[in-house]
């Protein structure tokens, strides 16, 4: 086996000794994702405000020998996540990944959303991602260093009509490069994971899910595996030399989903 392999290998799949966090890890994308990096050897304590939820699917992927634990933590509560830490103190002593998963969608438009409405969707998926690694990120420098990765969106490169959601998502993508510019020299890595469409709870329900598939050039949605796929290799040690940057995983759609229709509509595609 060449020697380029085996370090690519090693680099990429073995979390061996390290350990992370990931919120919103009750279901959806943050509970695979949980599960990926566990299956590559971290101790992960899975978060969310789902408690019955997470409880039960960390029980389940202890039962597949993972070592995972479950904590409820509402990320917007800076006591939460200080508690958390707490735990991760105890139990193993270090940090080297969080993955700012959590994330609600209120699809509103400006005219019908109220300002409390507008607050909690900034709160949870902007807010509770600056908390995380105001928090974390020392622990992490404290340790050896790390990697945050943050759970945006392709709506965080266009305007949309979730504009509470579609602003928090572009938020989470300059608090990436700034946190990214302020943490480099204490060795932690940050970077911003946009999906495109994923089937789950979020917008299992959504009247937008077929005309988002008709526009995606690859005419799919995307599986919550990819994204664990894409959040797994920025956690580890392959992706050493990356920070401040944003990952596009959406089947094309931001790369030009609105050329190609117009392509389609004059009949060169
Ligand atoms: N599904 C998609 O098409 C899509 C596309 C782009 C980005 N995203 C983003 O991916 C992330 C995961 O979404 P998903 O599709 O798995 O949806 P999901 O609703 O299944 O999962 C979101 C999780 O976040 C948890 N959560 C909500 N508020 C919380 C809080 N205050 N504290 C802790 N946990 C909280 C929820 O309980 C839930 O378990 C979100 O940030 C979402 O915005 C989703």
């Amino acid at each position: 086996m060449s020697d380029v392999i085996e370090r690519a290998r090693a680099a990429m799949n073995d979390l061996t000794g390290k350990t992370a966090i990931v919120t919103g890890a009750a279901r959806g994308q943050g509970a695979v994702e949980a599960e990926l990096l566990a299956a590559c050897g971290a101790q992960v304590l899975m978060c969310d405000v789902l408690e019955d939820d997470g409880a039960a699917l960390a029980e389940t992927l202890r039962g597949k020998g993972l070592d995972v634990r479950f904590r409820k933590l509402d990320v917007t509560a800076e006591a939460s996540w200080a508690a958390a830490l707490d735990e991760i103190a105890d139990w193993t002593g270090r940090l080297d990944v969080l993955v700012n998963n959590a994330g609600i969608i209120n699809r509103k438009l400006i005219a019908d959303m109220s300002v409390a409405e507008w607050s909690a969707v900034m709160n949870v998926n902007a807010t509770g991602a600056f908390i995380g690694i105001k928090l974390c990120a020392p622990v992490m420098a404290a340790t050896g260093g790390g990697s945050i990765v943050n759970i945006s969106s392709n709506s965080g490169f266009s305007g949309h009509y979730d504009p509470a959601y579609t602003s928090s998502k572009w938020a989470l993508r300059g608090l990436t490069r700034s946190a990214a510019m302020e943490f480099a020299r204490q060795g932690v890595r940050v970077n911003a994971v946009c999906p495109g469409l994923i089937v789950t709870d979020l917008n299992r329900n959504s009247p937008h899910l077929a005309p988002m598939i008709g526009m995606t050039p690859m005419n799919r949605s995307g599986e919550a595996d990819e994204v664990a796929q894409l959040v797994l290799f920025l956690a580890s040690d392959g992706s050493g030399f990356i920070t401040g940057e944003d990952f596009v995983i959406d089947g094309g759609f931001t790369g030009g989903a609105a050329y190609r229709r117009v392509a389609q509509e004059t009949g060169l595609l």
